[in-house]
């Protein structure tokens, strides 16, 4: 009997999970149980703490939780040595996945997997990836890396590093509601990645650095940067809705930032950075790229309704993108922030696949020939 091909593995389950549920119909996400909408209100070390432990920190393991993190800040020397060796062309998430493997070097015990190394690992990981986003920046431009602020927190210490100063509250906790939005979707690319590479008994940094190759394509983290690479290239609000139809009018047109394999409706993360842009907006010299969004999104919408395909709205990336110009990260630092939220997601389901583990494993409907006759090379016409 012929196998059912499930193209891009669509609607297959692949294990079970207590980390997060997508509700695509109603448009709803939950962390551990927890409504996403809420988890806005708790700061991103919060639900770091939420997706590795199952429950929200008390004041007390919260502080715990992050005088754990505070010895993890200093990049390796080694590692420094690393960034300062790439050209400065190199895209930041080739940075990153190299980095992610070179950290395993400096680890005095990167292979085991038993939760209380993993949880180390995590913490690390945590807190590395913002700082080597961060240090990789100044270094391209040419500056002095700064020395981490672990006082500042995640968000803070991040805009520290990349700014060289310490950033008002209003910018910390907009980064902190980026990066709780971006934490973790279930099985997407990257963290199905990350589970089918742990699920061959590989360590943690090879599963993380893999997971960050599947994060840089442009369906997938990658979006963000395509979003605003887009609004630059249409460059104003006028222009928006012709591009919009050309785009549609070709083969396969897809228009960066629409359009989500498990949502139906408007993707609640990509309603809730839509507000914060708004916000955002109000005082930013970058308004015009939410303007851009916002005029895009009408025409999406209309156009999508217009050719039976309603379920095709806005997604996550297409509003951090603006959010993420207002804020000032250049635009291909937006994908290394999306992983440097991410990896938080990804160590919470390394955690749940080492324990419960099965190789990863699907198979492929061979359509080739067979009974192919073997020429030797010197009969080869
Ligand atoms: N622009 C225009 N049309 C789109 C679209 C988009 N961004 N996304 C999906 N569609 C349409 C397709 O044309 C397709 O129509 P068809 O069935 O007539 O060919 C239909 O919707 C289904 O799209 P498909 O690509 O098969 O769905 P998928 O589940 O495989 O893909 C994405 C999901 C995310 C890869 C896809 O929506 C996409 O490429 N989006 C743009 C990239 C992006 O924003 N990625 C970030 C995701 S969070």
């Amino acid at each position: 009997m012929e196998p059912t091909i499930h193209h891009g593995l669509a609607g297959v389950y692949f294990a079970e999970s207590d980390i997060c549920h997508i509700d695509g119909e109603r448009g709803e996400l939950f962390y551990r149980g927890y409504d996403i909408r809420d988890l806005t209100e708790a700061t991103y070390v919060e639900v770091v703490y939420l997706l590795w432990h199952g429950e929200l920190p008390t004041a007390k393991q919260l502080e715990d939780f992050r005088a754990e993190l505070v010895p993890h800040y200093p990049i390796p020397d080694k590692v420094m040595e690393l960034l300062l060796c790439l050209p400065p062309g190199t895209d930041p998430m080739h940075m990153l996945q190299a980095a992610a493997a070179m950290l395993a070097a400096f680890d005095q015990n990167p292979d085991e997997i038993d939760p209380d190394n993993l949880r180390r690992i995590g913490l690390s990981l945590v807190v590395q990836f913002p700082n080597l986003v961060a240090t990789f920046e100044r270094l391209r431009r040419g500056e002095a890396p700064l020395e981490p602020r672990s006082d500042l927190g995640l968000a803070g210490n991040f805009l520290w590093m990349l700014n060289g100063e310490v950033p008002n509250d209003a910018a910390i906790r907009v980064l902190n509601t980026a990066l709780l939005l971006h934490a973790e979707h279930g099985s997407n690319a990257s963290t199905f990645t990350a589970r089918t590479s742990a699920s061959t008994l590989t360590d943690a940094y090879s599963a993380i650095a893999a997971a960050v190759g599947s994060l840089k394509g442009p369906l997938h983290g990658g979006a963000n940067e395509a979003v605003m690479r887009t609004l630059e290239q249409i460059g104003s609000v006028e222009k928006i809705e012709q591009y919009v139809l050309d785009t549609l009018a070709k083969p396969r047109g897809r228009v960066m930032g629409f359009g989500h394999r498990v949502y139906r409706v408007l993707d609640p993360r990509g309603k809730i950075l839509r507000d914060v842009a708004e916000k955002l907006a109000e005082t930013s010299s970058e308004a015009k790229y939410f303007h851009m969004s916002l005029e895009m999104e009408r025409v999406m919408e209309r156009e999508m309704n217009a050719r039976g395909k309603s379920n095709i709205r806005a997604n996550l990336d297409f509003f951090s993108a603006s959010v993420y110009r207002m804020l000032g990260i250049p635009v291909d630092m937006y994908t290394p922030v999306f992983a440097v939220a991410r990896v938080s997601g990804w160590m919470a389901h390394l955690y749940e696949q080492y324990a419960d583990n099965h190789l990863v494993r699907p198979r492929l409907q061979y359509r080739g020939e067979l009974g192919k006759r073997f020429v030797p090379l010197a009969e080869r016409g």
